[in-house]
């Protein structure tokens, strides 16, 4: 017999980013962050996965049709966590079928081109612990199951919620209490769009997890950041998020991408993510919102030269319109696909 269970889990991409960790193996991070989840219409990994005594290879994992290691220990930590917790209802109800100890079998899937250079270990870890505690009906939260995609990626354990969602860094030494929760679901915001602006598909220079290891080794300026830059805007960027108010939303996203990629100039050595590509994108966001006499338009970048742009529904005629005039050969996608295709050149 094959027990089965499938999930998606969507793409996030922060507003205030994480960057720094306390605890390397724990993945617990040294500030809080918040993430704006993109529709799964557009980004988002499918993931099946299916347990059986027939399974004689042992556990296994399948990642876009290739085999994939899953002896690295995060992933083992996350199989663990959820087995752990399969076995303990097995043991308060005997007739519960014994799947913890059955191998694991992993199928997962994204929807987007791998070639568009977009971090997909978020949406990844998140579907790979949600499909699994499915298959083993683990009645934790979405939050509960955070702890555990926190272990397999630090920013995946913001996507298992839709919308808008923080991970709280806590302060515990065992991580019990560095989890993520939801600020506002999707519906609080439903023109919040997100252009994705595919700069170079090129696997990234410098991993997040070894990038953030330096710049808490080296970078003075980080300090700051962690101790006041994060602290003053995760509390702006909430308030915004509450208050649907664009332009402070806005200032605090570029305000705080600025503030990253800041900490990583002064990393020693130093680590740059951003080209002439993400420069001439920053640019154009603030010609935008020069032009419209408002901020209409926000960038962020993540640990590479992609940029993310975010605007409302009603500017998208402005907002798209500009860079198609601005960048060449630029794949945008749009978080709702109803009126846009996904991967439609614009
Ligand atoms: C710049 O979650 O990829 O995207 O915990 O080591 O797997 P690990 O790092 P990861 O780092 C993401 C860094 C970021 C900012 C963010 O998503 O908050």
């Amino acid at each position: 017999k094959v027990y089965r269970a499938s999930t998606t889990a969507p793409v996030n991409i922060a507003v205030v980013k994480y960057w720094g960790k306390r605890d390397a193996k724990l993945n617990l991070p040294t500030n809080s962050s918040l993430s704006v989840t993109l529709s799964q219409a557009d980004l988002r990994t499918l993931t099946t996965a299916s347990c059986s005594a027939s399974f004689s290879d042992g556990d296994s994992l399948m990642l876009n049709g290739e085999p994939s290691d899953i002896s690295g220990a995060r992933t083992q930590a996350c199989f663990r966590e959820l087995r752990a917790r399969r076995a303990a209802l097995e043991a308060s109800n005997a007739s519960l079928p014994k799947l913890s100890t059955l191998p694991l079998k992993i199928v997962s899937e994204n929807n987007f081109p791998t070639a568009a250079g977009l971090a997909s270990s978020a949406a990844g870890f998140a579907a790979l612990v949600q499909a699994i505690a499915n298959l083993y009906e683990l009645p934790e939260s979405p939050s509960e199951l955070s702890l555990i995609a926190r272990q397999g990626s630090g920013s995946a354990c913001r996507s298992l919620f839709g919308g808008y969602v923080a991970w709280r860094m806590g302060d515990k030494e065992d991580g019990s209490d560095s989890m993520a929760d939801l600020v506002a679901p999707a519906s609080h915001w439903p023109s919040m769009r997100a252009l994705i602006l595919v700069v170079s598909a090129a696997k990234k220079g410098v991993s997040s997890t070894s990038g953030m290891q330096q710049t808490v080794a080296t970078s003075g300026l980080f300090q700051q950041r962690i101790a006041q830059v994060v602290p003053a805007n995760m509390d702006l960027m909430e308030k915004a998020i509450k208050a649907k108010d664009f332009a402070k939303f806005a200032e605090v996203t570029m305000r705080d991408s600025n503030s990253f990629h800041a900490c990583c100039a002064d990393t020693y050595p130093p680590i740059f993510y951003m080209n002439d590509v993400s420069r001439a994108a920053i640019r154009a966001v603030e010609s935008i919102n020069a032009k419209a006499g408002k901020t209409i338009a926000a960038y962020t970048f993540d640990a590479g030269p992609n940029c993310v742009v975010y605007y409302l529904e009603e500017d998208a005629p402005t907002v798209l319109g500009a860079f198609a005039g601005v960048l060449n050969g630029v794949s945008g996608w749009k978080d709702d696909s109803s009126s846009v295709k996904s991967g439609a050149k614009l």
